[in-house]
């Protein structure tokens, strides 16, 4: 105890020790594990970093392949799972689904509940990376009115979720491996980012021994906000109203600096990076690669081009280090894979799945853990008297 400072927004608390993700971002340095994400993302598929996420170092070939095997046991949603989708909208947002049915989990595994045992905890997480794809391509399948489609065990794992998103019982549908490696390399980059505020809700939640899918199901709604990934969904929404409005971007970056309308461009600036966000380096480059094999020819990447432009030579966004982020122009690649806008964010949950875990587990295998109970400084009325109903 002592004296109480507050940091609104924690811009300066650390809230743990973490040996999860490394990040610098003044010099732009991104490493889950101790391995730099470019190198992840040009060598590894999404499920070896999963591995390395969630066990701490690479898998041999070995333990992959019992790795693999084990989440295609798991891959399938119980049936009555199903009927929950009746109970929702037909527009509902899908990370309102994905938040909701995960949750759910819990009533169907009651494993899940005891977070002390370690067999318990190591399946209920199979459980979860395994689900999550079915569970958000059903909420997609939902939206349009077509049947589900159920997971493929002999697909990858990204090639699984492309085939439940896409397929239709009067067609065959045959994955696009170039949308596939896609997928994949968006996955990769988005699956840690230390404390940020999503991750910090799962930990907060589950300091308190809630169980696994309880504290995920948290750590999705936190990240739905369009502060956090949310910001996807409100990036391609932003380009899509400058392209209806003529392409001009200036206006655009003269309406983010004027701070009485509350605009901000989306995609832009990080608490943490203050040079550039490597994760937007690396998906800038593949939406490059996919513009010249011809995977690309959408209007809104020579906007997002323009637009990152002007910005970054503009006073006011060099003086505050504003740069644009991994949700600048991933959308842009999302798009192209025929991802629909309301499905981002839930993609950025996917690729989120194993850090979230990850950083669950190492807060309760903590020797120090205790509950997360931030402390206030009170500033309402001292003592106040009581005034009965009829005297006020
Ligand atoms: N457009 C215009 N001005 C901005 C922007 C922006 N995108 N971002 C920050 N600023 C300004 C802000 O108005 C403030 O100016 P001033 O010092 O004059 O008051 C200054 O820059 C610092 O901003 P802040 O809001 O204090 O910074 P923060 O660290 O609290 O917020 C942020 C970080 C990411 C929430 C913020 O930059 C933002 O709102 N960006 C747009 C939304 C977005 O792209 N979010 C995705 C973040 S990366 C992925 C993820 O976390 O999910």
């Amino acid at each position: 105890t002592g004296a109480i400072t507050v940091d609104e927004g924690f811009v300066n608390t650390g809230s743990t020790l973490s040996a999860i993700t490394f990040l610098d971002g003044e010099k732009g340095i991104l490493r889950y594990r101790g391995y730099p994400i470019e190198t992840l993302a040009e060598h590894c598929d999404f499920v070896e970093v999963c591995y390395l996420l969630l066990h701490g170092e690479l898998p041999t070939a070995d333990q992959i392949a019992a790795f693999r095997t084990d989440l295609r046991q798991h891959t399938m949603l119980h049936e009555d799972m199903r009927k929950f989708y009746d109970g929702f909208q037909h527009d509902a947002h899908p990370m309102a689904i994905l938040s909701s049915v995960i949750h759910a989990l819990s009533t169907f595994y009651a494993d899940s509940l005891d977070v002390t045992d370690e067999k318990d905890v190591q399946r209920c997480t199979m459980r979860l990376l395994a689900k999550a794809p079915t569970i958000a391509a059903y909420a997609h399948k939902k939206s349009i009115g077509h049947p589900f489609v159920y997971p493929k065990n002999d697909q990858g794992y990204c090639e699984n979720f492309l085939h439940m998103m896409f397929s239709v019982p009067a067609e065959d549908y045959v994955v696009n491996p170039i949308h596939a490696q896609a997928l994949n390399l968006l996955l990769i980059v988005h699956a840690d980012h230390e404390q940020n505020c999503s991750t910090s809700t799962v930990r907060m939640v589950g300091s308190s021994d809630a169980n696994l899918f309880a504290s995920i199901a948290a750590g999705v709604a936190a990240l739905s906000g369009p502060l956090h990934g949310g910001a996807n969904e409100a990036c391609v929404s932003m380009l899509e109203r400058i392209r209806e409005d003529g392409g001009d971007v200036d206006k655009y970056v003269r309406m983010a600096k004027d701070k009485s309308n509350g605009f901000r461009l989306m995609g832009f600036g990080h608490r943490v990076y203050k040079s550039f966000d490597p994760r937007a380096t690396i998906i800038k480059k593949t939406c490059h690669d996919l513009l010249d094999s011809g995977h690309i020819d959408d209007p809104i990447f020579e906007i997002a081009l323009k637009l990152e432009e002007v910005a970054l030579t503009d006073e006011y966004f060099v003086e505050r280090q504003l740069y644009p982020n991994v949700d600048f122009y991933s959308g842009v690649i999302y798009r192209a894979l025929g991802i629909p806008v309301d499905m981002f964010t839930v993609l950025f949950a996917m690729g989120r799945m194993p850090g979230w875990i990850a950083h669950w587990q190492e807060m309760r295998q903590s020797p120090g853990k205790r509950i997360y109970r931030p402390r206030q400084i009170y500033t309402g009325p001292t003592e106040r008297e009581f005034v009965p109903m009829e005297k006020r």
